[in-house]
């Protein structure tokens, strides 16, 4: 994975997301009560590697259960799914899930799509060297934003392919309109294989997100080195203190930063006062039973039609099936 990127590689469409006006989205974030910071802004190189340390804690079952279901169920899932379909996989990393679904797939072509060219380009040539019969498509885009499949793709039989329980870290009006708009860009028929974590114990969550190591903590913190370096500010990180805890009446685990002394920050010039105790709101973690999630799904236009979890309930898998082409349809 880090070996540098030499040579153009093939079949690498360059959407050139558009970043948005990322200092207007901080100091319009730094600026409401409470104060907030979009989780977006997590993922700089370091807070990826911080991300990939996380899924690596013992406390942070997610990616451990999500990864023993693929290896458990892998055949029976690709039954659900079909074979010789175009995977399409969304914000995809180090592609590290998809391997253990590729041999069962076989896919006619896998398509990677992610914000970070970057990591994209990495993880691309790492999986070519390691699947040589894989056609690999890279996309370098945004997917929470309109987007078109390339041509090259189109019309091809889709399956789309959403690891990690990225989906909770939408609120779920905004997941129920990503989904609906994954449905309007993939077709009627595509078949989506989707991780979704679960309500579970107060105290497994909180651990989760609390892990003894202080892997989280320095995730949380380092959005500050972030919004510093993409804003020009100066907030000093070692003067906040990683809050995570478990909302039941929202069903979600929501993380801050909690100011252990009055701090004055200038960001983009402008000067942002947070008292002793203030919180920024950085990630909210939605939880999902079983048939809260299916819920959302059919709102969104989906067909639940197989789950798989682990003995302890802790992760779902969900395989679901598009049945409208446009929203509101019957
Ligand atoms: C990427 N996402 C699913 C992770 C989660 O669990 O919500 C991000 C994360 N935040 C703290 N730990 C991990």
């Amino acid at each position: 994975m880090s070996s540098p990127v030499t040579e153009p590689i093939p079949r690498f469409y360059d959407l050139h997301p558009d970043p948005g006006d990322l200092v207007a989205e901080i100091l319009c974030g730094l600026r409401q009560t409470p104060k907030r910071i979009a989780p977006k802004f997590f993922y700089d190189r370091r807070g990826s590697e911080l991300f990939e340390e996380i899924t690596r804690q013992p406390e942070y079952y997610l990616t451990r259960t999500e990864r023993w279901l693929f290896e458990q169920h892998g055949e029976e899932m690709a039954l659900g799914l079909g074979r010789d379909a175009v995977v399409v996989e969304l914000g995809s990393g180090n592609a590290s899930k998809i391997r253990l679904l590729l041999e069962h797939l076989r896919p006619s072509a896998y398509l990677s799509a992610d914000i970070s060219r970057e990591f994209l380009l990495e993880s691309g040539r790492a999986l070519e060297a390691a699947f040589p019969w894989l056609e690999v498509h890279l996309a370098c885009l945004d997917y929470t934003r309109p987007w078109d499949l390339p041509a090259a793709l189109a019309g091809h039989d889709l399956v789309a392919f959403y690891p990690g329980s990225t989906i909770g870290n939408f609120e779920p009006e905004a997941a129920a309109r990503f989904l609906d708009n994954l449905r309007s860009v993939l077709g009627g028929g595509m078949r989506l294989l989707i991780g979704v974590d679960l309500r579970k114990d107060r105290a497994v969550l909180e651990a989760a997100y609390n892990d003894v190591q202080g892997v989280t903590a320095a995730f949380n913190r380092n959005i500050l080195e972030v919004v510093n370096r993409v804003a020009d500010g100066d907030f000093d990180p070692s003067r906040f203190r990683h809050v995570a805890s478990y909302s039941e009446h929202e069903g979600r685990v929501e993380m801050h930063l909690e100011a252990t002394a009055p701090h004055r920050a200038t960001v983009a010039g402008h000067s942002i006062e947070i008292q002793r105790g203030e919180r920024i709101h950085t990630e909210n973690s939605y939880k999902y039973t079983v048939n809260g999630f299916h819920a959302l799904a059919s709102e969104a236009g989906y067909r639940p039609e197989r789950v798989w979890s682990d003995p302890s309930n802790l992760f779902s898998v969900h395989l679901l099936r598009a049945v409208r082409d446009e929203p509101g349809e019957p």
